[in-house]
């Protein structure tokens, strides 16, 4: 598969924006080409456009290599750049199966690009047949979530696998919550697959929401075309600083998820002994779907206690549905507490 037929012809042609420091070779000492303000504070300097250190890091973690990575402003911004490459405005279409992640439509819809949306299965599978039927030659990526959110289940392989072999355009595979399960990553697929894009995050496992840190790893190729169209500096050296620190802390983050992943567990087991609660849904995720009578008015009712969950109760096959996600042993016996209450 040639990716670079799928790049829309303006954006092969985009000459990109070449920041000062990129403009020089050697050594320098003193830095007076980029109109920053000469006086120390501790960011009076431009961060690295390219975040080598921090790509380094994440590609000894992720055992990939630092031109298959890309960072952004949260996985937010890779979503958009990637319609942005790939998707025609008013012209292409994009299949999204449904319930899922909410920004994706949104970012299609801000890029004007036509969404498909064809319904998961009721146990929140990947509907291979509807999804495959539903492909024109307009369409040119589908997302697909694994955990997904807000049904917290992974997609089984099988299918995803049949996906990224039948359809000739770009398949996304966003793993934010790929650290709550036992299951492998697609990382190891890239080979394989070139048409696969994976997203992770720092919001999720590495406890790093507030600083909005996205990671992107796809072929060399799609890396390159998506690096000459960002902002040239898309993550400030305040998050690269605290991304490096953190993940160089990798002892600390399996601890936590390893809190979760049994908080998860426990939580599962207080819900389903509720009466109010009809069905929790298996998660793979840091949260879970639970469906509850009246869920709206439950949700009101916790409301009133101080406690906000996500009513997903209007959102498709997830009829009277709350997402919770999984808090501290403190927070979440709270929550049981009032549900029991109720
Ligand atoms: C599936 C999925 N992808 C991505 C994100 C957002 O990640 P980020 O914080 O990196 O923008 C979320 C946030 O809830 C999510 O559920």
């Amino acid at each position: 598969m040639d990716i670079s037929k799928l790049v829309r012809k303006n954006i092969l042609q985009v000459k990109p924006y070449s920041s000062a420091r990129d403009e020089f070779e050697g050594e320098a000492s003193l830095f007076l080409d980029a109109n920053e303000n000469p006086y120390p504070t501790d960011f009076n300097r431009y961060p690295d456009p390219h975040q080598k250190e921090l790509k380094k890091k994440i590609s000894e973690i992720k055992n990939i290599g630092e031109q298959q990575i890309f960072l952004g402003n949260g996985s937010d911004e890779p979503i958009d750049l990637l319609f942005r490459v790939f998707c025609e405005p008013g012209v292409d279409e994009v299949l999204i199966p449904q319930p899922t992640y909410g920004m994706y439509a949104v970012s299609a819809s801000i890029n004007n690009i036509l969404i498909k949306a064809i319904n998961l299965t009721e146990n929140f599978d990947l509907d291979v047949e509807r999804t495959l039927a539903a492909v024109t030659a307009q369409t040119k990526i589908i997302f697909l979530c694994s955990p997904n959110n807000p049904s917290g289940n992974l997609l089984s392989t099988s299918r995803v696998n049949l996906v990224l072999e039948k359809f000739d355009g770009i398949v996304v595979v966003d793993e934010a919550y790929i650290d709550f399960t036992e299951q492998k990553s697609y990382l190891s697929q890239l080979d394989r697959y070139p048409n696969l894009v994976v997203l992770q995050t720092l919001s999720k496992a590495w406890g790093l929401a507030g600083i909005r840190l996205g990671m992107c790893f796809a072929s060399a190729t799609i890396i390159a075309v998506l690096n000459k169209i960002k902002p040239p500096y898309n993550i400030s050296s305040l998050a690269q600083n605290v991304a490096l620190e953190t993940l160089n802390r990798e002892d600390i983050k399996i601890k936590r998820v390893n809190q979760i992943i049994a908080e998860r567990k426990s939580l599962e087991t207080n819900l389903s002994k509720i009466k109010l609660v009809e069905q929790v849904y298996p998660s793979d995720a840091n949260f879970l779907l639970v469906r509850i009578k009246n869920a709206k008015q439950v949700y009101s009712e916790l409301l009133k206690k101080g406690i906000v969950v996500r009513d997903r109760s209007s959102v498709i096959l997830c009829n009277d549905c709350l997402r919770i996600t999984i808090g501290t042993p403190e927070e979440n016996q709270l929550l049981v507490n009032e549900l029991k209450k109720l």
